[in-house]
């Protein structure tokens, strides 16, 4: 595993996941309604996390892999779902699945961190002509931006490259441009807290984002950092002070485009 990808695992195993899994988990029902019935078809779930659409999907009758870059995740989704899921620890720039092999490519605001291209290639040669492809993104001008640039104004560093870039649906048709029938739709999840300072110790517990960010830090700056986000919240309060988001998300499906695939079978 490469370094990048080692410093990502690392990162994911920062916080106390299930808690956060279950506010993600109406995204993965969305996804998972989207596909339907399974009739025993394959599906694979990247960067599945504990494993909430794999969940899902497995209840719906698809025969599920799961995976996840993190091995501490994988254990997580292996206890959460037991033998009746597939699990592997890989990255969705190499995924542990034969060519043109499964119905539908899934993931719950998790192939976004990958690498775009190598992602977006691995769904090209993983999915079969007439498969999907189905996930979720934080939209750009989503709570979760803003927060991320909370977080951001106090870490040190060059920008990295946003996994929020994904949520602009424009840049998710022209990424997804060697798909067909690429369609865009927005939700939201409510993500609603008692308080600024319940929601803040959320974060600080299960947020590996926030984990990480903290860690970086010597104690003052996480403080200020943490400070800032509470004020932050605080702003997203009802007159009752309970914090009450939406967080905007968009769900991207798309399909193969048969004439592509043809190609890569002729060229192999
Ligand atoms: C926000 S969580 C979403 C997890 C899950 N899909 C859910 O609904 O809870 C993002 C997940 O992406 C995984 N991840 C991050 N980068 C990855 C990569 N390059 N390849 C595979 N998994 C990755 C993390 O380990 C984490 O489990």
């Amino acid at each position: 595993m490469s370094d990048r990808l080692a410093t990502a695992a690392a990162v994911w195993d920062m916080a106390e996941y299930p808690p956060l899994a279950e506010r993600l988990m109406p995204a993965a029902l969305r996804i998972a309604s989207a596909l339907g019935s399974g009739q025993g078809r394959r599906a694979i779930d990247v960067a599945a996390g504990n494993g909430n659409v794999a969940a899902c999907l497995h209840q719906q009758g698809w025969s599920v892999h799961a995976t996840d870059v993190s091995q501490h995740m994988v254990e997580l989704g292996r206890r959460r779902t037991g033998p009746t899921v597939h699990w592997d620890v890989a990255a969705a720039e190499r995924l542990p699945t034969p060519d043109h092999s499964v119905a539908a490519v899934v993931s719950n605001f998790g192939l976004i961190f990958a690498d775009v291209d190598q992602m977006v290639a691995e769904v090209h040669r993983v999915l079969r002509p007439d498969g999907v492809l189905v996930f979720t993104a934080w939209t750009t001008d989503s709570y979760m931006a803003t927060m991320t640039d909370v977080l951001l104004r106090h870490l040190p560093g060059p920008p990295h490259p946003s996994p929020l870039a994904w949520g602009d649906p424009d840049v998710a048709r022209a990424r997804l441009a060697g798909l067909r029938d690429v369609d865009v739709q927005r939700d939201s999840l409510p993500w609603n807290f008692d308080s600024p300072a319940q929601a803040r110790e959320f974060y600080e517990r299960c947020s590996p984002a926030h984990a990480a960010a903290i860690a970086s830090l010597a104690p003052p700056a996480a403080t200020a950092m943490m400070d800032a986000v509470e004020s932050h919240l605080a702003e997203l309060t009802d007159t009752g002070g309970r914090v009450r988001i939406d967080a905007d998300y968009l769900i991207v499906s798309a399909h193969p485009d048969s004439t592509r695939v043809a190609r890569q079978e002729i060229s192999a």
